[in-house]
């Protein structure tokens, strides 16, 4: 029998305020990435990165290890991304017998190779397939199943019918990420459709794509009437932020964070991520994919990472580290990413 609490969304760090969860990104959101933001401050859902189910999967190592070796004391959901309802069943037991907040569906990779298995985002052009996968995974999940999806394929024409299923099949948290599978990462996100999203769901949601401070949060908030903000790439720029948003929702304003203490962010990860069998230039590269966008927020020209980006070894790398971030005195990081200095991206 289901109960009451097997249904309510874990609490907040700080009670009544707007739900901060760090979005679920491949490669990034592992456990030593979750380790080094709940030392700088969490946010109050973790996502792992996507499980991928097929007939032949098997839960990862890594990606388990997410969530039995958790030690930032906050609830972390697990993703599983694929088609096959039976394997999806299947996953989703096997995650059941594990510490999980609760198991959620992505539905919005845009990765080709995902998409063309109508898996991930591909799953939005077959709203038929995803009342019988939401069906399935409802009946098996006595606790919370939470849905991560974009707001359409090409175009929005499934969007309403899917936010009906989310209402028919009693979803408990929605993440939304305001851009079409075929507009990626980087056109304008659709804050309209988020907001719609909350007029049409019973659900508490999660507004996703750029929110990229607490200042901004307050105003996505305000603007969509979400129940909280899902932060990706603006939380490996930034990880403060989630304590920042603590801040500013509680006092109007966050303290700037000196760029020294950027560098003691970029020690603890490359510190947290290295492995004794991986050889130092390959920690090094590793290490790049983050550095693109913490250097947004460095210097206004992007001259770090063009030179983080050449480093070929520790020393190399953590000395021009030094000399951006500890010898200039009384400089801060940027709250907003310096405009026209751009990351590079990786695939979802
Ligand atoms: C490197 C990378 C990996 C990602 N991996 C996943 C993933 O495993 N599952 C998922 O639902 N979304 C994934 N995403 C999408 C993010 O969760 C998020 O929806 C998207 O980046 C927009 O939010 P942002 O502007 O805050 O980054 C990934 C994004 C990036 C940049």
């Amino acid at each position: 029998m289901q109960t009451e609490l097997d249904r309510a969304l874990p609490s907040t760090i700080v009670a009544n305020q707007p739900i901060t969860a760090l979005a679920p990104m491949q490669d990034v959101t592992t456990l030593p990435f979750m380790s080094v933001v709940s030392e700088i401050g969490s946010p109050d859902y973790f996502f792992t990165e996507y499980c991928r189910v097929h007939i032949q999967s098997r839960l990862e190592k890594h990606i388990l290890e997410s969530i039995t070796e958790n030690r930032t004391g906050r609830p972390v959901f697990a993703q599983m991304i694929g088609e096959d309802i039976d394997h999806l069943k299947r996953t989703t037991l096997e995650l059941l017998n594990h510490n999980v907040a609760g198991i959620d569906l992505n539905m919005g990779c845009p990765a080709p190779t995902v998409y063309k298995k109508n898996c991930g985002g591909g799953l939005l052009r077959d709203p038929a397939k995803v009342d019988r996968i939401f069906g399935v995974l409802r009946e098996c999940i006595s606790g919370l199943f939470t849905v991560k999806m974009r707001i359409g394929f090409e175009d929005t024409e499934n969007y309403e019918r899917i936010l009906a299923l989310v209402n028919k099949h009693e979803i408990d948290l929605l993440s939304v990420h305001g851009r079409t599978v075929k507009e990626m990462y980087r056109s304008q996100v659709r804050y309209s459709e988020i907001k719609a999203a909350v007029d049409a769901v019973h659900c508490p949601v999660l507004a996703n794509g750029d929110v990229s401070s607490a200042r901004r949060t307050r105003e996505i908030l305000d603007y969509t009437g979400a129940a909280g903000v899902m932060i990706g790439r603006h939380a490996i720029r930034n990880p403060w932020i989630f304590k920042q948003i603590r801040s500013f929702e509680s006092t109007g304003s966050v303290s700037p964070i000196p760029l020294e203490d950027v560098f003691h962010y970029i020690r603890s990860l490359y510190d947290a991520l290295r492995r004794p069998w991986i050889n130092e230039k390959a920690q090094v590269n590793k290490m790049k994919k983050f550095l693109n966008f913490i250097g947004q927020g460095v210097d206004p020209e992007g001259q770090f990472i063009y030179e983080a980006r050449r480093a070929q070894s520790e020393n190399a790398l953590f000395d021009i580290c030094s000399r951006y971030m500890l010898s200039v005195a009384n400089r801060y990081f940027a709250d907003e990413p310096y405009a026209g200095v751009v990351a590079r991206l990786n695939c979802e």
